[in-house]
């Protein structure tokens, strides 16, 4: 196929969609980006600071309006889908935007690529098939059946749903990628490694949920980002790709090498209260990716990439200090 020359990045002033934005920028000379995005909490136009302008259209907008998707998706040739509501704790605490922005706001898009026949890549999690035993050798594959747990990861199924029966139906040049948890520069502090090093820049104990035994399987977020592309230039209308880089680790074992290299005690820490419905052990088989793309992730050393999102947090203190307080406050309402 093809490379697209025209691309709208929805969600691409979030994080792993700045991080693609930036990727494509610095590696596809011939690639204009449209960023499409509501500028949510979780939102910052200053994650795309430095791109030139020729290369960049921002626009500050909804996925679920119709009109405005009715006037940007005829200009582009493919449309690279990040924009969700992404954070699990928060979908607990109120689910309605996640299915507003999850499932109506795919829903909208899809729609705007059926009319126009534009390719479609949607950006999805491994949550979708929801958790492993520990003990359990198995890892998700395409295959898996989907058995989402919270009420975010029931929108991102809902979505996911919502891309394959489009291709199906109505013949959408579509291709849907689950890829497991990323980190990184630019990633929210409510999530569990920003989180846990800015608690520690600003003198407060990082916070383990429960037994801190659940397992997740680390990407760094650049390694994402060459996978989309891949899948996007390369991929197969109607298929599903599984992205992974062999990073499972427990959030103990995350959180212990985050304070030692932070030159803190690795039991300097406390234990909170357990996510209700929390997923156990999440793990991505990526043999498909990377026997039929060709793909490979370039970050394989998780301990050098924790201290350079460390460096990153120090770095970059007046991009996340704002909001420090108030996610602390509402974390310490729910009792973690
Ligand atoms: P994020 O919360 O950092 O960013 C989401 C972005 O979407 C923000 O810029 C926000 O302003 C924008 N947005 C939200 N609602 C919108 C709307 N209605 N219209 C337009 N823009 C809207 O999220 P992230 O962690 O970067 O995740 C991006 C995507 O990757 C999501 O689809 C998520 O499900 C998926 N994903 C995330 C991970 C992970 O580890 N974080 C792993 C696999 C897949
Ligand atoms: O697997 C992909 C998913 O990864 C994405 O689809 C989501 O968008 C993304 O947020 C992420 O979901 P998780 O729930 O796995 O990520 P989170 O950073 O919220 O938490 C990671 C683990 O750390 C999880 O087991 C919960 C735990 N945790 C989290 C926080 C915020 C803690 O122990 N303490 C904390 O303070």
């Amino acid at each position: 196929a093809l490379a697209p020359r025209r691309i709208i990045v929805t969600g691409g002033a979030g994080f792993i969609g700045s991080n693609f934005v930036h990727w494509v920028v610095e590696n596809q000379s011939e690639v204009h980006v449209t960023v499409l995005d509501a500028l949510t909490y979780a939102g910052n136009r200053e994650n795309l600071v430095g791109i030139p302008e020729d290369r960049l259209t921002f626009v500050h907008g909804d996925i679920c309006d119709a009109a405005l998707l009715e006037e940007l998706v005829p200009e582009a040739d493919a449309i690279v889908h990040f924009a969700a509501e992404s954070h699990n704790d928060n979908s607990i605490a109120d689910p309605a935007p996640f299915v507003r922005t999850n499932v109506e706001g795919t829903f909208q898009l899809l729609e705007a690529a059926r009319r126009h026949g534009t390719r479609f890549h949607h950006i999805s999690t491994d949550e979708v098939y929801g958790d492993l035993a520990l003990d359990d050798p198995a890892r998700f594959t395409e295959e898996t059946p989907y058995r989402p747990s919270s009420p975010y990861s029931s929108t991102k199924a809902s979505s996911d749903m919502l891309v394959r029966a489009w291709h199906r139906t109505y013949g959408v040049d579509a291709t849907i990628s689950n890829c497991s948890n990323n980190y990184g520069p630019r990633q929210h502090i409510e999530k569990f490694i920003p989180r846990q090093i800015t608690n520690i820049l600003t003198g407060a104990r990082p916070k383990l949920y429960g037994d801190g035994l659940n397992v997740r399987d680390w990407i760094h977020t650049e390694d994402h980002s060459s996978a989309v592309w891949a899948i996007l230039t390369q991929g197969v209308a109607g298929e599903t790709y599984l992205i992974g880089a062999d990073g499972e680790r427990n959030n103990l074992e995350v959180l212990r090498s985050i304070l030692q290299r932070m030159g803190r005690d690795a039991d300097d820490f406390d234990w909170v209260r357990d996510r209700p419905g929390h997923d156990r052990r999440y793990a991505i088989d990526s043999s498909k990716l990377r026997r039929e793309l060709g793909w490979r992730p370039r970050h394989t050393d998780f301990s050098e990439g924790l201290d350079e999102t460390i460096q990153w947090y120090r770095d970059n203190e007046d991009w996340w200090r704002g909001q420090k307080e108030a996610v602390e406050a509402k974390y310490a309402n729910q009792g973690q």
